[in-house]
């Protein structure tokens, strides 16, 4: 076994995970591919869990960043003001939200996205007084306590030790094989003084369901989850956290809907480079903070706010939307054509550049895994989500060209054709 991995795995705790995975010491890496330390080329189908939008090392992001630590730039500075942090703000506002009709408070929250969710969670309480929240099944919203009370994962939960408490979990609008009307419900259990449950304070929605296996929820049951919250006097918080950042092929996975959430959570692929940020977006009545209210140190780390800003410019200036949706209609189809037609019990879901191909019902619960494993040894990263982790998830950056996007689907083809038995 190879030295560094030797010392990492005696080292490093228990709760390591992906490198079980993909059991190589990674090196450097361009673009859609990784390297390992003896020269391997891995195609990346999982992109940082969404965090490599633009590519690994992207070089136009990249020049910023050199640019900027060469000029011994300041590169912590908690929440003070900043040249990086007003660039960054100047260029969301201008090329994201105005051109979007969008118009929010910006909360820079501690780095990574569960941190966004929990701000979210204490400023949906603080406002409308109530302890309750409204969440999905199948939705995944971060590992600290608050997103953790969230998420309905059995393994992630079981982690708490504590009670999570304060959430109603209603369906999502698919996932799973109950046929119901999860919006009837809600209305239902809204209008009943018998229901038993407290008027929540917020609705926290994914419009795509990543972790639980890449479930899109339709326009129509968004629209009517809004309309439902407005009436209600119920705040929409949708977790833009994965599915953000041009991943559906829009900037904001909700914009497909027309609905203009109260507030919204991203980080991951904000962050430009693999960087850690997270960002709240708040409806601006609804920002009633007491200065250091929900602090922390590393709040607005400033390469990631470089790396942010140039990672916008990439955005629009490379038309990055449209790219999405050509690749998608690209994995669509040949998943379609190459992939459907090995097994019909084999089903195919997605939008933009996130996709599943679900094993579920063919009911061997070990295939995803190994299929998983086969692309791995092809030199593909590929991750599985959902319930049973039954689906492969197919999540390259953005940047991807077409013939990569073709090279991994051919080896995920390969790799249920030698498991499906
Ligand atoms: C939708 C969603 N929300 C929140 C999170 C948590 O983000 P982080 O792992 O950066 O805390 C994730 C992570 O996968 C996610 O997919």
């Amino acid at each position: 076994m190879s030295e560094r991995r030797n010392i990492i795995e005696e080292n490093e705790s228990c709760v390591r995970s992906y490198c079980r995975k993909y059991p190589v010491v990674f090196e450097t890496a361009k673009g859609s591919y990784i390297y390992d330390e003896n020269g391997n080329e891995y195609l990346d189908f999982l992109a940082g869990c969404g965090a490599l939008n633009y590519g690994h090392n992207n070089g136009v992001i990249k020049g910023e960043l050199i640019d900027y630590l060469l000029k011994d730039n300041i590169t912590h500075a908690m929440d003070m003001y900043t040249k990086a942090k007003a660039e960054f703000i100047e260029t969301f506002e201008n090329r994201i939200l105005a051109p979007k009709g969008l118009e929010y408070k910006l909360m820079f929250c501690g780095p990574t996205g569960t941190n966004a969710n929990e701000a979210a969670l204490k400023l949906a309480r603080k406002n409308k007084k109530r302890m309750n929240v409204v969440a999905f099944m199948g939705g995944f919203h971060g590992m600290t306590l608050g997103s953790l009370a969230l998420t309905t994962d059995e393994t992630s939960r079981n982690g708490a030790g504590v009670p999570l408490n304060n959430v109603t979990f209603i369906p999502y609008e698919s996932g799973t094989d109950i046929r119901f009307d999860s919006m009837d419900y809600f209305e239902a259990i809204l209008a009943d003084d018998h229901s038993g449950i407290e008027k929540p304070a917020a609705v926290f929605v994914e419009t795509v369901q990543a972790e639980g296996g890449i479930n899109v929820a339709s326009i129509e049951w968004l629209q009517r989850l809004d309309r439902i919250c407005k009436e209600n006097d119920i705040l929409l918080v949708v977790d833009d956290v994965q599915v953000g950042c041009s991943r559906t092929g829009t900037f904001f996975s909700f914009e497909r809907a027309g609905i203009k959430p109260d507030m919204i959570t991203l980080s991951k692929s904000i962050g430009g480079y693999g960087f850690p940020m997270s960002l709240l977006l708040i409806r601006e009545d609804l920002d009633i903070w007491k200065p250091a209210e929900h602090n922390g140190t590393f709040r607005g780390n400033q390469l990631a706010f470089v790396a942010a800003k140039a990672a916008i410019d990439f955005n629009i200036d490379n038309r990055v939307d449209a790219g999405v949706v050509k690749k998608g209609t690209i994995v669509e189809t040949y998943v379609k054509e190459h992939i459907l037609p090995l097994d019909e019990r084999i089903s195919l879901r997605g939008i933009g550049l996130i996709w599943g191909i679900d094993f579920s019902k063919i009911g061997d619960a070990e295939l995803s895994h190994r299929i998983a494993d086969k692309c791995f040894e092809k030199k593909l990263i590929i991750e599985r989500a959902g319930r049973g982790d039954s689906v492969l998830k197919i999540l390259p950056p953005l940047t991807i060209t077409d013939e990569e996007l073709i090279k991994g689907l051919d080896i995920i083809t390969e790799a249920i054709k030698e498991e499906l038995k």
